[in-house]
């Protein structure tokens, strides 16, 4: 390794404002079939990653908690989110699902667990209290850190207003045609990590030609162009993949860096494009 260039095998650990710290790249198990889930998991583990990232709403939480007890790695050599589902935001309610979770995962501790939505339009536009009740969470260790998915800046400032525990992080959409800058500023000035979601957009902006060329030029592969994009601009992310050669490709990142020149391109890629729902009128609720 020539020196100066970062370790193809090391996983930097971003610090959070609760004095925890979390592994810049994990993997996502969205839309991963719960049968298929241990099998990817397991690969994840194998090839070096040790923060998955899940949800109730994905549904293989079981499978996650069955794949971290089978890989013989110790608990807490492995970072696990999950996330309280949109129906239950009441705090009763919330109880309960989080209890749920813990016994899904098998697990007696999450590392990060996130409200997923704030749902602005639902329970009154009261997220204020689902916080609160998350912020038991961490006060009795079952969650060792608690954060936000999917809060617009005018959200978190009400959390930070009416309580008294910041949101260690807020998982949000973010790639190349959506870069965010808004939010994520919001997140710097109050310790929030910004963790983007769809890192890669679902493969929407492999495709794009000024990717291709940064690409080319660093003699690597545009998911892994995008991914070193990410990281250099401080986020964490956690790419999904069932593709054992892409859940390796999208683990080597650390080995290479992009330039000013070449950040600056693919930022400039911006368009304010959402491939998801906005955080301000999202009101699924799962039946
Ligand atoms: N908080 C939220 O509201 C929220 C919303 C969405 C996602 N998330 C989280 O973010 C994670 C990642 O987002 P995502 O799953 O939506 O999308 P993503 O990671 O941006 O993209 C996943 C898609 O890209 C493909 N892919 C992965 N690596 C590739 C590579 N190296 N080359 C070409 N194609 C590649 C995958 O295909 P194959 O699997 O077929 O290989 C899959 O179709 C999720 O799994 C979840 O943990 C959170």
């Amino acid at each position: 390794m020539m020196q100066g260039q970062p370790d193809a095998g090391t996983v930097p650990a971003i610090s959070l404002n609760d004095g925890h710290a979390i592994p810049q790249l994990g993997f996502g198990v969205f839309q991963i079939e719960p049968r298929d889930t241990v099998e990817a998991t397991t690969r994840a583990l194998e090839i070096g990653y040790r923060h998955i990232d899940t949800a109730e709403m994905y549904g293989n939480e079981q499978e996650v908690g069955r794949a971290v007890a089978r890989s013989g790695l110790d608990r807490s050599e492995v970072f696990v989110t999950s996330k309280l589902n949109n129906g239950f935001h009441r705090p009763d309610d919330a109880r309960t699902a989080f209890d749920e979770t813990l016994r899904r995962l098998a697990f007696d501790y999450v590392d990060l667990f996130l409200i997923h939505w704030p749902l602005p339009t639902l329970y009154d536009g009261d997220f204020v209290s689902t916080w609160q009740t998350l912020i038991e969470f961490h006060r009795d260790g079952r969650a060792r850190s608690i954060g936000v998915s999917n809060f617009q800046p005018h959200h978190l400032d009400r959390l930070l207003a009416e309580t008294e525990v910041a949101p260690a992080v807020n998982q949000i959409e973010v790639h190349p045609y959506l870069t965010q800058d808004d939010v994520r500023r919001y997140g710097t000035g109050h310790q929030i990590v910004t963790e983007a979601w769809s890192p890669i957009a679902q493969g929407l902006v492999l495709g794009d030609p000024v990717i291709g060329a940064v690409a080319t030029k660093v003699g690597r592969t545009p998911a892994q162009v995008v991914l070193r994009w990410h990281v250099q601009r401080g986020d964490v992310v956690f790419p999904k993949s069932v593709t054992p050669a892409r859940i390796r490709e999208n683990f080597e990142i650390f080995d290479f860096e992009l330039d000013g020149e070449d950040m600056d391109a693919i930022s400039g890629l911006n368009r304010d494009e959402r491939t998801g729902p906005d955080p301000d009128t999202f009101d699924y609720v799962p039946g």
